[in-house]
């Protein structure tokens, strides 16, 4: 039997790249122009915020974000998970916060709300939450406490945009949301990214931290003045405000994101149904399928034993492999993040030990992908063939 099943799959469609072909047949400008700012536009009307800024990848959103927060708000402490990817805490410590990490609630692999609050002190700058693979990690216990702490939110919806809480959009709660549109992802513009925000003041900041800290791309018309008639002895075109980045994107990756957002949503309802077709049909005594669906909208399907079991597990995965079936160990990042070389140094060598549910996915979780032409004949032959697996 071969399922022939790769993490993803279709996700720049032959129409997409036809969208493409008739847009380069116009001889148009390439570099970051008119479908840059249209995309923008409709992505925040997607996600109902004000301000988006398209960027290179999701690593370079979470760059700028963090960049932005650390000149409104100072250096401190950023709550981050243990179970994320790299650059949401790379992004860390690249702009010189400190990471205090949290482990997870093993029903939406998302940071324990609880142990986030405790966490918070004097120091706190922001939390900085992951929204694993499509689950809502939000509760109103969360977010009443940020609110009454004064704490900002950095959200996160890399592998989650199309997720909810109360029915309102993830990435639309926090003071900055990111997202990642590599090919992985719900959708794809080839590599890209996202920063969305309701502040106009980081709004501007970002702009300029994507672009070499360039005056010239503010389009605040006041602020943009002070900074020239403050500089007078400078070129307006030339002036550079702080030490910053290149992290633009281009018309093409513009393109192909406008045209994909026109199917996301319905992209969106085929993930949220295969997911639960995935989750009815496992076996509850051998695999986890309490996670709580409400709001979740994921690219993956995640299989956790129950058991801790490490030869049944290594038993799956070469059994994944002898059918074609990709997928990640430890599923978001590659599980622990306090068990990788880049921050052992760091937060030192026993660190991980203390962050028992994010453990288990480690070692007892993966994820195999979920996407929008998968049929159920499919999904359940996949579901069979894990429940025999003994
Ligand atoms: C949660 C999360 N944040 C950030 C990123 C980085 O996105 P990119 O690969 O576009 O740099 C990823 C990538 O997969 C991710 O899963």
């Amino acid at each position: 039997m071969n399922l022939n099943w790769p993490l993803m799959s279709n996700n720049i469609t032959r129409e997409d790249l036809n969208v493409v072909i008739e847009f380069l047949n116009k001889e148009p400008i390439l570099t970051q122009s008119k479908n840059v700012k249209a995309f923008e536009e409709e992505w925040s009307k997607w996600l109902g915020t004000k301000y988006s800024i398209f960027v290179n990848s999701g690593s370079s959103a979470n760059l700028i974000a963090l960049s932005a927060l650390k000149q409104t708000s100072g250096l401190g402490e950023i709550i981050v998970p243990t179970l994320t990817w790299v650059s949401d805490i790379a992004s860390v410590i690249q702009t010189g916060f400190t990471p205090v990490f949290v482990d997870i609630n093993p029903r939406n692999l998302c940071m324990n709300d609880c142990e986030v609050i405790k966490k918070i002190n004097k120091n706190t700058k922001g939390v900085f939450i992951t929204y694993a693979q499509g689950f809502n990690g939000l509760t109103a216990n969360l977010l009443s406490a940020l609110s009454e702490k004064r704490i900002p939110l950095i959200e996160d919806v890399c592998e989650s945009y199309g997720a909810t809480f109360k029915g309102n959009k993830l990435g639309s709660f926090g003071l900055m949301s990111n997202f990642s549109f590599y090919f992985a992802h719900h959708m794809s513009t080839i590599e890209g990214g996202m920063i969305s925000t309701n502040d106009n003041c980081l709004y501007q900041l970002c702009r300029m931290f994507r672009s070499h800290g360039m005056v010239r791309e503010l389009n605040d018309e006041q602020l943009k003045n002070k900074y020239i008639e403050e500089n007078p002895e400078l070129d307006p075109d030339f002036i550079f405000a702080f030490p910053a980045y290149n992290m633009r994107n281009n018309e093409i990756g513009a393109v192909l994101g406008r045209n994909q957002l026109k199917r996301l949503d319905k992209n969106n309802q085929k993930r949220k149904k295969n997911f639960k077709i995935f989750l009815d049909n496992l076996n509850p005594e051998k695999y986890r399928t309490d996670f709580n669906l409400e709001g979740s909208c994921n690219y993956a399907f995640n299989l956790v034993t129950k058991s801790q079991n490490l030869k049944f597990c290594e038993r799956i995965m070469q059994k994944l492999r002898e059918v074609g079936v990709e997928f990640r160990r430890g599923s978001a990042g590659g599980g622990n993040q306090l068990r990788q070389p880049y921050l052992k140094k760091l937060a030192g060598d026993e660190e991980y030990k203390k962050y028992p549910e994010t453990e288990h996915i480690h070692f007892f979780g993966c994820y195999i992908g979920n996407y929008p032409d998968l049929s159920e004949d499919k999904i359940l032959s996949l579901c069979n063939f894990l429940n025999a697996i003994d």
